[in-house]
């Protein structure tokens, strides 16, 4: 059993579907506890799920790496498999990364490297991309620039505000995530390999 914290900052409509997928008894992982770098909606997800849940603020810092100890130890007391950022908006120090890599993945809401950052959607509307799409990759220590494992396509319809092609991505997204965790789990895929 794979064994899994989240991290969130919004809605935390992947952390759910992650949650919904986890109840299945034949679901090959667990998540052990969702933080967030702020009272994040999201956290009711979690609440209703029975997970432990914690909040570490940057504000409350002086600088990024203390932000970034603290949260590790929140997460240490856990000792999960993985570690995954589902909407988590804060990029994480060298010092955080260091510590866990390849084990932490993130999701993106574009088929990176294209559109990195915190305005994927907006990002790709503006430059009058004709598809998009999600990705999930390996965290390192740049902007969504680690090792990809997978990456799905979608045509954007003309004319689609921001909102709706969001939504739209979400929906593969949580698909995607829940099957990749799966494949982590039941060792398809290996980060350790895909990280080489
Ligand atoms: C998702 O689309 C995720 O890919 C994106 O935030 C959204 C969170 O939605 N992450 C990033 O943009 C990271 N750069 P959710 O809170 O409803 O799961």
């Amino acid at each position: 059993m794979l064994s899994i914290v989240v991290l969130i900052s919004g809605t935390g409509s992947n952390l759910k579907a992650l949650l919904e997928a986890c109840d299945n008894p034949l679901y090959p992982a667990k998540v052990l506890a969702v933080g967030a770098d702020r009272a994040a909606e999201g956290l009711e997800h979690a609440e209703l799920f029975d997970k432990t849940t914690f909040v570490v603020q940057p504000e409350s810092f002086d600088s990024k790496d203390e932000w970034a100890k603290v949260l590790a130890s929140n997460i240490d007391i856990h000792q999960p498999d993985l570690i995954v950022l589902a909407g988590f908006m804060r990029v994480l120090p060298k010092s955080f990364v260091d510590r866990y890599y390849p084990r932490i993945i993130n999701l993106h809401p574009s088929l990176l490297p294209k559109f990195p950052g915190a305005h994927a959607v907006r990002d790709a509307l503006a430059a009058g991309a004709d598809e998009t799409g999600s990705t999930i990759h390996i965290v390192d220590a740049g902007v969504d620039t680690g090792p990809i494992i997978a990456q799905q396509s979608m045509a954007i319809a003309p004319g689609i505000g921001e909102h709706e092609l969001h939504e739209q991505i979400k929906k593969i997204e949580k698909q995607q995530l829940v099957k990749t965790i799966e494949s982590i789990a039941n060792g398809e895929i290996k980060l350790e390999e895909i990280a080489a």
